[in-house]
């Protein structure tokens, strides 16, 4: 349903505008929270503003007003004047918890002045962000990209493997693998798979040692090149291109898909997964700003709908394909299809 259309009696209700209008707070908000690290500052229990300002060398008194911002937002509980993480917050937002996800949400709090650029990114048609800045140019930004990329990926990995049959299966080659998780959960969890994952050199070096600490060097190898240069090479069992479609326009995405059915040998499976709109592109709703989102940080990214993807995989020549969408929270698809 749409949103603005909430109001009994089919009028229209302003109510739905003015929530947007302030989306940010809420956003600022749980950004800076787990900038300070705030919820680690409850991890060990409830404590008062008082407390908590003292030991993250804040202001008191805006530190009181966050403290309740967070709890009207559901991320803390408050009693008694003290405050303490709500079961959320301690699983997803407490660093020693192994469910953390501090760092993803660290990369969406380095493109809050990003989107701040929206207009001008609009009236420039380039992104506001230059994309090379967290692909190798600054080695800081480039390691919290991967480190964000790589818990990400841990969260999505489950499912993904469960909605994958790779048994049999030899030769996986990740294209654009970026951390290299996916492909040393997909070599753990069937054995006699072996990967090869193809990255920039500035984001693999990050990655070479993620799947060292992993102790998976001896199935999971690292190659530096570009996706759109580089030798796909051939006898491929399974082509893996996992969040790298959102960079790529529709002649780029046809080209890899391409490349893909030729390294496959037959009966060879190509995997696309990535956020994708239904047909038309306007929904879901966070697949469209995520379009908006690629095309403030990479220069022809934007999001395609899946229903495409599959007719390009069609025109190059594979058969059989289907799409599954993740389980929620995830908002993304897994596109496959067989090389004949
Ligand atoms: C959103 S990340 C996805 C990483 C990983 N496949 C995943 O799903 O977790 C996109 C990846 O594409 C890589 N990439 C972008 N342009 C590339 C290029 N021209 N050649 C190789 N890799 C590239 C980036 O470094 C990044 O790791």
């Amino acid at each position: 349903m749409n949103p603005m259309h909430h109001a009994t009696g089919g009028a229209p209700d302003p109510t739905a505008i003015i929530r947007l209008s302030t989306a940010y707070w809420d956003s600022q908000t749980l950004l800076t929270a787990n900038r300070v690290r705030l919820f680690d500052a409850l991890a060990d229990g409830a404590r008062t503003p008082a407390e908590v300002a003292q030991a993250l060398q804040l202001a008191p008194r805006g530190t009181a007003l966050l403290l309740k911002a967070c709890a009207g937002l559901g991320l803390l509980t408050e009693a008694d004047g003290r405050f303490a993480n709500a079961p959320s917050a301690a699983t997803f937002l407490v660093s020693r918890s192994p469910a953390f996800m501090g760092n993803v949400i660290r990369y969406s709090d380095q493109l809050y002045g990003t989107w701040g650029q929206l207009e001008q990114s609009l009236r420039e048609g380039r992104p506001a962000l230059p994309a090379e800045a967290y692909l190798g140019d600054d080695p800081a930004r480039t390691r919290a990209f991967v480190l964000a990329m790589h818990e990400r990926a841990l969260g999505i990995a489950r499912a993904l493997v469960g909605l994958l049959d790779l048994q049999g299966r030899r030769a996986l080659l990740d294209v654009g693998g970026g951390p290299g998780t996916y492909s040393v959960l997909l070599t753990e969890r069937f054995a006699g798979l072996e990967a090869e994952v193809l990255e920039l050199p500035g984001v693999a070096a990050v990655a070479r040692e993620l799947v060292a600490a992993a102790g998976a060097a001896d199935r999971v190898a690292l190659r530096d090149g570009d996706y759109h240069h580089s030798d796909f090479g051939h006898g491929k069992d399974v082509v893996l291109m996992s969040g790298m479609f959102h960079r790529e326009s529709e002649a780029s995405c046809r080209d890899l898909i391409a490349r893909a059915a030729a390294c496959l040998q037959p009966g060879g499976l190509l995997i696309v997964s990535d956020v994708f709109t239904d047909a038309g592109g306007t929904q879901p709703a966070f697949a469209a700003l995520f379009g908006l989102n690629m095309m403030l940080t990479a220069p022809d990214g934007g999001v395609h709908a899946d229903a495409d993807v599959m007719r390009w995989m069609a025109d190059a020549g594979l058969r059989d394909m289907r799409s599954a969408a993740l389980p929620p929270p995830m908002p993304h698809r897994v596109v496959m299809g067989v090389k004949p």
